[in-house]
């Protein structure tokens, strides 16, 4: 693999840099106070097609190479992307056929970025081509250390419902299926008299009068996974015709429903990413923290990139909220604690043009006289007092099931409840396990799981018999599971598995489920006897092996299994049978901490004990990285060794301020 890492001597700081939008005379005040901010990677040309290629086949590289020069001669190293997320317009206007179509058959317009069919042949040729130019001009270049192929595959775009999209689908069907009888038997087209007679007669999932053959959507979701990957490809190929250098693309680690990342990871030499704050959500950093668990682990536990982020309010929320006081720090810390080697934003300087001219940059409007530019210089002079920390890797004895298929599965139309959804659940028990200061990997369910003790899989509606086999193992083995509601009910093709649900997890839970009870919009069932409320669902489920933890005491299925448990080999599995919570109101634990803090210990998992929940604890190599989300001090006891940022000694505990972040790297000996 093309070297990484990127940046030897330590955490990259900076940004995604636009000079193109500005004249020459600013160049030079941006690289001085970038140096003043202590930037040392910008990500260039990402939107510069237009201007290097002006005319299709006539090239114009005078100004970027006046600003790489620039850069490189003032000691900013370039992450150098292709333009391809934003093809010229004469592109646009030559090619009709390269248009995004959406599912009704509309043709949406140009005027914006990300406007062209990801299965279009003019759109490879054409992002090839510049791709490979752009290599064998600047491969050599001092300043250029990595490529930042395109921006955010499939955010846009991530499906065209075309006739060239038609029939690359159909080719792709080909490959899969081998005949087309076996796609009818895979797709079970004899539902509602759907049988195909060939390959010719199938088409995308267009907009359709009533559901649709379940199959066909998820086909085609991993389809268009594939046509995406298959431009990344392209254009990789053709930059490492020229060049060694790391080749990256920027994810949006979890919040782009579309891509398959556990399918893209092992396309790319350095897993990089963006992840932007839901600004009105409370609590937003346990959903950041998620994001970049989930990111490591898609980067197979190695280190990765944070490629953007804002250094405060994004443009395009409803309400875009400023981020509070030390708020910027703690986001951008907290990403390094949990395994990023970067700190990078969208964007260098706010711009003045178009849509995202209300977006927070590392330089606002306001120039240097403002907090904002004060914060961001001060985070960098301490992001270099943190290069020890790159390259070195996170232990988590805890995994969460995430799987991308099963999210897209569960979300397509009449399942029992519109309310059961795949990332409430996740982030449910993300957040209970966040609480409780555990660190969680998250894994494909057919992923090796040896290295963990305990495995939860929240509600992972498509399983398939691989990875119900690969869970019994885990068990079998001595490892714990955590299974909730919906989970093991169907295949790859969204057909339920044969007998009582859930088909592939009958053994290992020791049950079965004999009917789903959803409950009604708000609806809440009593489970036990202490007043633990579960929402959303109840079923009826029989033991088969598996004794009750608690039982429900209310609703449809009172009286019968809510938590149950089953000792199988030297492990033990348990189940979930309702949706609990993490947090109830302000201030009150949620029953789902209390049954997985059962499990922890019954799994031995380690962790510290009696700390607030607004204090964030990671351990990163030989680093302990502590966020305090909370409005008061909190010390932790057990922490000695010196303070990364103040030069604190620390025998015995650290306190951290409120708001603050204290990083400590641990004694030989911790
Ligand atoms: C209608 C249709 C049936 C079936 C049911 C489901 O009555 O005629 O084919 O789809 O709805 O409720
Ligand atoms: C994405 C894009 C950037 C910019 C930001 C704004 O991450 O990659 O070009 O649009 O969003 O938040």
């Amino acid at each position: 693999m093309p070297g990484y890492p990127v940046l030897p001597e330590g955490i990259a700081y900076g940004g995604d840099y636009n000079p193109e939008q500005w004249p020459e005379e600013v160049w030079h005040e941006d690289v001085r106070l970038m140096r003043e901010a202590g930037v040392n990677l910008v990500s260039l040309g990402i939107f510069g097609w237009s201007l290097l290629e002006p005319e299709e086949g006539v090239y114009d590289f005078g100004r970027l190479d006046r600003i790489i020069d620039l850069l490189g001669s003032s000691g900013i190293r370039v992450d150098l992307a292709t333009p391809t997320s934003s093809p010229p317009t004469w592109f646009r206007a030559a090619h009709p056929s390269s248009h995004l179509v959406d599912r009704a058959g509309h043709v949406i317009a140009g005027g914006s970025r990300h406007s062209f069919c990801p299965s279009s042949p003019e759109y490879a040729a054409a992002s090839e081509r510049i791709a490979g130019r752009l290599a064998a001009r600047y491969a050599g270049h001092r300043a250029v250390v990595m490529w930042h192929v395109h921006n955010e595959y499939g955010w846009a775009n991530a499906r065209c419902y075309c006739e060239t999209s038609a029939e690359a689908f159909r080719d792709w069907l080909r490959e899969r299926h081998g005949d087309v009888a076996a796609l009818n038997a895979a797709w079970g087209t004899t539902f509602w008299g759907l049988t195909y007679g060939s390959f010719d007669e199938v088409e995308p999932p267009r907009l359709a009068p009533v559901g649709q053959l379940t199959a066909l959507q998820l086909d085609y979701a991993r389809f268009s996974v594939d046509a995406h990957i298959a431009n990344f490809r392209r254009e990789r190929d053709a930059i490492r015709r020229f060049s060694d250098l790391p080749v990256t693309t920027n994810f949006m680690i979890p919040n782009c429903e579309p891509m398959d990342y556990w399918r893209w990871a092992g396309e790319v030499d350095v897993v990089s990413n963006d992840h932007y704050l839901d600004a009105g959500r409370a609590e937003g950093h346990i959903e950041l923290a998620m994001a970049a668990d989930l990111t490591r682990s898609v980067a197979g536990g190695r280190p990765w990139m944070l490629m953007e982020h804002s250094t405060g309010a994004v443009n395009w929320q409803p309400r875009n909220l400023a981020k509070r006081p030390g708020e910027m720090r703690r986001n951008s810390l907290a990403h390094v604690a949990r395994g990023s080697d970067s700190v990078l934003f969208f964007q260098w300087r706010a711009s003045r043009y178009g849509a995202e001219k209300f977006h927070s940059a590392m330089l606002p409007h306001a120039g240097t006289d403002s907090e904002l530019w004060r914060d961001v210089v001060a985070l960098g002079a301490e992001l270099r007092e943190l290069a020890p920390v790159r390259g070195s890797r996170i232990e988590a004895e805890v995994a969460l099931v995430w799987d991308w298929e099963s999210y897209w599965a569960l979300e397509l139309e009449w399942r029992p409840s519109v309310d059961l959804r795949f990332r409430e659940r996740v982030e449910a028990y993300y957040e209970a396990l966040w609480r409780e200061h555990v660190t969680v990997d998250f894994v494909h369910p057919a992923a090796d799981l040896s290295a963990y003790r305990m495995v939860v899989v929240p509600s992972s509606y498509l399983l398939t018999e691989a990875a119900g086999k690969n869970l019994h193992r885990h068990v079998e083995a001595g490892g714990h599971l955590v299974v909730s509601c919906f989970s093991g009910i169907v295949d790859e093709n969204d057909t339920i598995h044969p007998g009582a649900y859930p088909g592939v997890l009958r053994d290992v839970l020791g049950l079965s489920v004999e009917e789903f009870h959803p409950l009604p919009e708000n609806g809440t069932v009593a489970v036990g006897d202490d007043g633990l409320t579960g929402r959303i669902w109840s079923e009826r489920v029989r033991l088969a092996g598996a004794r009750t933890v608690r039982a429900f005491t209310g609703g449809p299925d009172a009286g019968h299994p809510a938590v149950t448990r089953h000792e199988l080999g030297a492990g033990t599995a348990w189940y979930v049978a309702t949706a609990l919570d993490p947090r109830v109101g302000q201030d009150t634990d949620g029953d789902l901490r209390a049954i997985l803090r059962a499990v922890l210990d019954a799994a031995g998992v380690s962790r510290p004990r009696g700390l607030p929940d607004t204090l964030e604890l990671l351990r990163r190599g030989r680093h302990l990285f502590l966020v305090n989300h909370g409005d008061e001090p909190v010390t932790v006891p057990g922490v000695s060794g010196t303070g990364v940022l103040d030069g604190a000694e620390h025998a015995g505990s650290a306190t951290v301020p409120a708001g603050g972040v204290t990083v400590v790297e641990l004694a030989p000996d911790a």
